[in-house]
């Protein structure tokens, strides 16, 4: 039970598919209270989610993109524990125009929306925990899709991406002073609402089937859950500012190792 006595908050819950979900389950199987924040829109699809938790905790609307309804977050946690011990960071949006078509094309406006949303909601957050940590060993773990390059597909998600890692990074330098550790998990590609959005996300699959060294199971996303559980238990006290990877070594890898299952057979035609 590494996570007794830990009271975390879980935000992007909008059904059972999501890593946020999985997160949660895990947590209050190891012990861990909870609060949910959802996005003000999906609170329904939340609610409905969260009754089908082993204990269904609390939720609190909120928009993250909006720094008044980050503050009324906090200020709810506060009111309903004092403190606060973790928070994971489960939120992405880009309007599809930032998500396909010509990259260089994309409206400055929906690339401002991507941004806001996907990360700098993550200092929002941050400050949340900073505001409601007990003391040292707090800790803030975010969702990462690596991006120390292009992909094919993901376009600005991509850059919004490589924003959170280098937001995770400053947010670890400052937080560390107080013992609050800030840590990513750079997921490989799970069937959710979020990957749905994602225009040819078929094509991640397909580079995950011919290049991950560990069979990766898009429809799992219990792995990533765990790992999160571990970033938010005192097992994980003295890493911060880092970007864990739980992709079935994908990113280890310099090329593609076999070929995919669905390109072989539409090479066979
Ligand atoms: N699914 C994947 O393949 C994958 C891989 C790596 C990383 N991730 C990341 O995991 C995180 C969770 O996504 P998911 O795949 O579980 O999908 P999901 O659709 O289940 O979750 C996305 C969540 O973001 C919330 N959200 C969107 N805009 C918001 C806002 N303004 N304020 C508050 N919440 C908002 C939605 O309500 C939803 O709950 C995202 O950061 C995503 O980029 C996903």
């Amino acid at each position: 039970m590494i996570l007794n006595g830990k009271r975390l908050l879980i935000t992007g819950v909008v059904n059972d598919d999501s890593i946020a979900y999985a997160t949660a389950r895990r947590a209050q199987e190891l012990g861990a209270e909870l609060v949910l924040s959802a996005f003000p829109r999906d609170l329904a699809n939340a609610l409905e989610a969260a009754r089908t938790l082993p204990v269904e905790p609390p939720i609190i609307a909120a928009d993250l993109s909006s720094e008044a309804d980050a503050a009324a977050l906090c200020y709810s946690v506060k009111e309903l524990w004092g403190e606060l011990d973790g928070a994971l960071h489960a939120i992405a949006f880009a309007p599809r125009s930032a998500l396909s078509g010509e990259f260089i094309e994309a409206p400055p406006g929906d690339l401002d929306i991507a941004f806001q949303t996907s990360a700098v909601s993550y200092a929002s957050l941050a400050r949340i925990i900073r505001d409601l940590s007990p003391g040292p060993g707090s800790s803030l773990v975010g969702l990462d899709f690596d991006a120390a390059g292009a992909w094919p597909v993901y376009n600005w998600m991509g850059v919004c991406k490589a924003a959170l890692e280098s937001v995770n990074r400053y947010v670890a330098r400052d937080l560390g002073r107080d013992g609050i550790r800030a840590n990513l998990i750079a997921a490989g590609p799970i069937h959710t609402r979020a990957a749905s959005g994602i225009p040819d996300f078929e094509l991640l699959l397909e580079a995950w089937e011919g290049r991950s060294p560990l069979e990766w199971d898009p429809g799992d996303s219990y792995p990533v859950a765990d790992a999160a559980c571990f970033l938010f238990s005192d097992l994980s006290r003295a890493i911060t500012g880092e970007i864990l990877h739980v992709d079935g070594g994908y990113h280890a890898m310099a090329g593609a190792l076999r070929e995919p299952v669905r390109s072989a057979a539409a090479g066979d035609k």
